[in-house]
């Protein structure tokens, strides 16, 4: 399944992304990340040690896409483009990242964006695959069609009116893709008025809501310590609510998918 996450700027995309894909990972799931976001901070959420170079994780080239007669197509499997690109984070996830202009004045982003939708293209139909996109916060992804080929979107949003409404603008763009299914993921609800706002305005406007993450102090102290959060509060509220989001996913329990691709084998064929 790919799940990619958007929403208004700071709703938390990249916090419940970084979680999500880690609970995925330790539950067993082949999980590969993707920061789609030209201002990428998913690394060091899910603990890669972004100052070693080595870790640093570099830009997919828009050299592993060719131009196939049913469209741009990666010339190469998922496994090398991500062993060749990507880097392993804490838990096996493996990570690649659509990259960031490389100076001021440097122009569109067209050939990053094709890039991540061939990459998610080829993503669909592995045997105990996750995929986790985080987005960045503008309808961009949506506008050019780069998150089509995800299986659901979830729309992150915080109990205040703007963030509703860009989750409900999202919504409306992604209808027009073949975007199986779009959920709201609220968070940062501090209580029972908050989480009123945010269901009253999901029937109000027919937004499934599929997940409340309460607002937490650890997830603040996880970023001043730089520490993922699923390591830093492991038994708090906000990875308790992204465990009940993961549960909520309806999955089938990953050790009873046939493993095409043992952990040896997460470097092995699709
Ligand atoms: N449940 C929460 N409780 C408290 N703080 C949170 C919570 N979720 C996220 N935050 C904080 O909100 C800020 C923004 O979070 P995050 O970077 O995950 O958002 P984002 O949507 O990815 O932002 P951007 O649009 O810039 O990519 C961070 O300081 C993060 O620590
Ligand atoms: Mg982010």
């Amino acid at each position: 399944m790919r799940i990619a996450l958007a929403g208004k700027g700071g709703a938390g995309k990249t916090t419940i992304a970084a979680t999500l894909a880690r609970l995925l990972a330790s539950d067993g799931f082949d999980v590969v990340a993707i920061d789609a976001d030209s201002n990428p901070n998913l690394a060091s959420a899910l603990g890669v040690a972004t100052d070693d170079a080595n870790q640093a994780p570099h830009a997919l080239p828009s050299s592993i896409v060719s131009r196939r007669l049913d469209g741009p197509g990666l010339k190469d499997g998922v496994d090398a483009v991500l062993a060749a690109h990507g880097v392993v984070a804490p838990d096996g996830v493996r990570l690649a990242h659509m990259g960031m202009p490389a100076h001021a004045d440097e122009g569109c982003m067209c050939a990053a964006h094709a890039t991540v939708s061939s990459l998610l293209a080829d993503l669909g139909d592995r045997p105990r695959g996750m995929t986790i996109v985080d987005m960045e916060a503008s309808p961009e992804h949506l506008s050019r069609g780069t998150a089509r080929h995800v299986d659901l979107l979830l729309l992150v949003a915080e109990p205040y009116y703007r963030a509703l409404e860009t989750a409900r603008r999202l919504a409306a763009l992604a209808a027009q893709l073949p975007i199986a299914r779009v959920a709201v993921v609220a968070n940062k609800v501090r209580g029972e008025a908050d989480g009123e706002v945010i269901t009253a305005f999901c029937e109000r406007h027919d937004l499934e809501l599929l997940a409340v993450v309460p607002w937490g102090e650890e997830v603040l102290d996880a970023d001043a310590a730089r520490q993922p959060l699923v390591e830093a509060a492991a038994s708090g509220p906000v990875v308790a609510a992204v465990r009940r989001l993961v549960a909520a996913l309806g999955l089938p329990d990953a050790g009873a998918v046939p493993q095409a691709d043992a952990i040896a084998g997460r470097h092995g064929p699709r």
